[in-house]
């Protein structure tokens, strides 16, 4: 069974059974580079999610962590998507969800942009982000397009079932 939750500050073993569950492939679709391993800097960014301007959701199969989603925000309301879900789960809609989750996180916090730059050639990432919000706008620029996608305002979003903000 996949069950999605807030990922809260310094979970780094999540972090890394997710990115151990990564190809080659995947690491560089999600990282614009061919990353091997993450740096104890990369890490520690990656872990410090605040529930303000850094929100992440983290999805469990079966008590394994398969996949993460963070939104972190920048001073003009804009914030940025990061998404990865480990190979032997990829398509089976669990992208979707942590999206979704990670989006009312988002929302509810008061942000209201989101953006996710993408390599042109990631069609799963480019499907995912208009899957789940069907009026984004894609703007190509060479090997990356960036999307752009209007969130709720922060009183009408529900967090799905079982996604609670993390405490301060
Ligand atoms: C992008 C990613 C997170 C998608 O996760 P996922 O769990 O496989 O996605 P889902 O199963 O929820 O599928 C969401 C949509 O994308 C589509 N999709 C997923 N993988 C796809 C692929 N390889 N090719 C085409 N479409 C794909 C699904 O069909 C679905 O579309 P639909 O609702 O219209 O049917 C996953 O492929 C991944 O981790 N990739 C490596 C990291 C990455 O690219 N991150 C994005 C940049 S930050």
């Amino acid at each position: 069974m996949i069950e999605v939750r807030a990922l809260c500050n310094g979970e780094f073993d999540v972090l890394d059974a997710v990115f151990d569950g990564l190809s080659a492939e995947s690491r560089f679709r999600r990282f614009h580079a061919p990353v091997q391993g993450l740096t104890a800097g990369t890490r520690r960014v990656l872990a410090a999610v605040d529930g303000h301007r850094h929100v992440a959701v983290a999805a469990f199969a079966d008590g394994r962590p398969v996949g993460i989603a963070r939104l972190v925000a920048d001073d003009a309301g804009r914030c940025d998507l990061g998404i990865e879900v480990v190979d032997d789960v990829q398509r089976s809609g669990v992208g979707a969800r942590l999206l979704r989750a990670v989006a009312a996180l988002a929302a509810a916090a008061g942000h209201r942009v989101l953006e996710a730059e993408v390599l042109s050639t990631n069609r799963a990432a480019l499907r995912l982000v208009f899957s789940v919000f069907p009026d984004a706008t894609a703007f190509p620029d060479g090997i990356t397009t960036r999307l752009v996608a209007a969130l709720p305002a922060a009183d009408a979003v529900a967090l799905p079932v079982g996604v609670v903000a993390c405490a301060a």
